[in-house]
């Protein structure tokens, strides 16, 4: 080893290292702190895009290894095989963490298209739509394996260098400079500190009720969202038993039928007479955003109402309908509101009124559920499915969704000044429901 002349990692693989556990420190926390609701949607993304780049530094750096000599190994013995495994296992899950992430999004009920950093469109991957659960929990058992790594190759970094004395933090330093080094450790762990407990803090890990905290233009009075009591108690289901409604393509938006879901819908008990009715309580939030050219439009209506009859423990039931009063979308300013209202888009002068109507309602997993509808918006009907997620218990709850919606198919966006509007608009919406 004396006679070695390479003392340490090569700038690249030195700088890679780094960038990449600084980028992991951020993405671990964005992961686990981003609320799973509407209000989460911007950090999503943002947690999409970093994920991806860390696949693709990865890659980077895997070659950059193969390519480039490295320091010979300081440290025999069990030790050093185990400070070799928590390297090989970063790599891995370098890569796996990032490509499950990958297949949630891919499988997942409403499909969201990601654009890297708002810029680059990312393909999703054929995968069988079933294997979402199972994705999403690798993906959180590889995360938090990766936790583990990060304290055990930590630990013996702060081993070596204060109890050892040796020179290994230097190995991987700017300079060589073991302190810089100790500085840098110091730097990830303050971010993953800061992203975690900065948006845990703001946000609430659960949305539990208090405030939202939208990057989607709010209406300045508090919306004018209002109730109404819904009243199709014979639509119901009658006597569908529940487990029956397994494998059936039914797909017609048929308009007062439940129409049968492809998913069993993990074990519902039966319904027993109509579903409660909801009432929405105002200050609720519908709010939109799409990207245009690279820079993210951001809009609310202000004036919406709904009926909602659903018992939360038997979705297939519910009856949902939502209208929208498109003369009070707003971007926040005049001359883009009367573009936006106006027949190249949202064509409030012909078609005032949107309205989405369930044709049904299955629970995903807990408090999420998938509810498959029919939107009419400027005069064309077509089926829409929205997601939502329920908290809060008995008798009010808070609901908040998204839905992704081809505005192309709608009509909507038309001219020139369209042209660089994407193809989806991101709708998201929060209330809260009482019975
Ligand atoms: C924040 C505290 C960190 C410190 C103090 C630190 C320190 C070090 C040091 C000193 C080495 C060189 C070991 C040697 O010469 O044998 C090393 C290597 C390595 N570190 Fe870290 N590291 C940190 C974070 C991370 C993170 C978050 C990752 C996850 C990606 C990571 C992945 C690796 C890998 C894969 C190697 C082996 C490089 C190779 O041989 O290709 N490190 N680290
Ligand atoms: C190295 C990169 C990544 C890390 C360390 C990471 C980490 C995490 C963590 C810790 C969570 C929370 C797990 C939970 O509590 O359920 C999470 C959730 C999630 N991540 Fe990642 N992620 C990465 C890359 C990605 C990528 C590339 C995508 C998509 C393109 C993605 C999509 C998601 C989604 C959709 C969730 C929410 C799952 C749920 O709510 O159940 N992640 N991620």
């Amino acid at each position: 080893m004396l006679g070695s002349t390479q003392h340490r990692y090569s700038s690249g693989a030195i700088l890679l290292h780094w960038l990449l556990a600084l980028l992991l420190a951020g993405e671990l926390a964005l992961g686990f702190a981003m609320p799973r609701d509407a209000s989460g949607f911007e950090l999503y993304q943002l947690h999409k895009s970093i994920g991806i780049t860390i696949l693709l530094l990865t890659f980077v750096r895997l070659g950059w290894r193969f390519t480039h000599s490295r320091p010979p190994k300081i440290e025999g013995g069990f030790t050093g095989f185990l400070a070799s495994a928590v390297h090989v296992g970063f790599y891995v899950l370098m890569i796996g963490v990032p490509l499950t992430g990958w297949a949630i999004v891919s499988t997942s009920a409403i499909s969201v298209p990601t654009m890297v950093f708002g810029v680059v469109p990312w393909p999703h991957l054929p995968l069988d739509a079933g294997m979402n659960h199972t994705f999403e929990e690798a993906h959180e058992i590889l995360a938090k394996v990766g936790i583990g790594l990060f304290a055990l190759h930590v630990v013996g970094a702060l081993r070596h260098h204060f109890l050892m004395r040796d020179s290994l933090l230097g190995r991987m330093a700017p300079g060589g400079v073991a302190s810089v080094a100790l500085g840098l450790m110091v730097a990830v762990i303050a971010l993953w500190a800061a992203v975690y407990f900065g948006i845990g803090g703001s946000a609430g890990h659960e949305h539990e009720g208090e405030e939202q905290e939208q990057d989607v233009t709010l209406p300045p009075d508090g919306s004018e969202a209002e109730g109404r009591v819904a009243l199709d108690a014979e639509n119901v289901a009658e006597e569908e038993p529940t487990e029956d409604l397994a494998d059936e393509d039914a797909e017609e938006p048929a308009d007062d039928e439940v129409v049968a879901e492809e998913e069993p819908a993990a074990e519902e008990t039966e319904t027993a007479g109509p579903p409660p009715s909801w009432t929405i309580q105002p200050g609720g939030t519908l709010g939109f955003n799409v990207d245009n050219g690279g820079m993210a439009l951001n809009g609310s209506f202000s004036r919406w109402s709904g009926t909602i009859a659903m018992d939360p423990e038997a979705p297939e039931s519910a009856r949902i309908a939502i209208e929208i009063d498109l003369s009070s979308a707003s971007l926040g300013d005049g001359t883009q509101n009367a573009m936006l209202k106006g027949p190249d888009f949202l064509g409030a002068g012909a078609n005032p009124t949107a309205t989405w109507r369930s044709t049904s309602v299955r629970r995903v997993s807990g408090n999420r559920y998938t509810a498959d509808g029919t939107l009419n918006l400027k005069g064309v009907s077509r089926p829409q499915r929205i997601a939502f997620t329920l908290s809060g218990s008995g008798a009010r709850r808070s609901v908040s969704g998204t839905a992704a919606i081809d505005r192309k198919a709608f009509n909507v966006g038309t001219g020139d000044a369209a042209e660089s509007v994407a193809p989806t608009v991101n709708v998201n919406f929060a209330f809260d429901a009482a019975r």
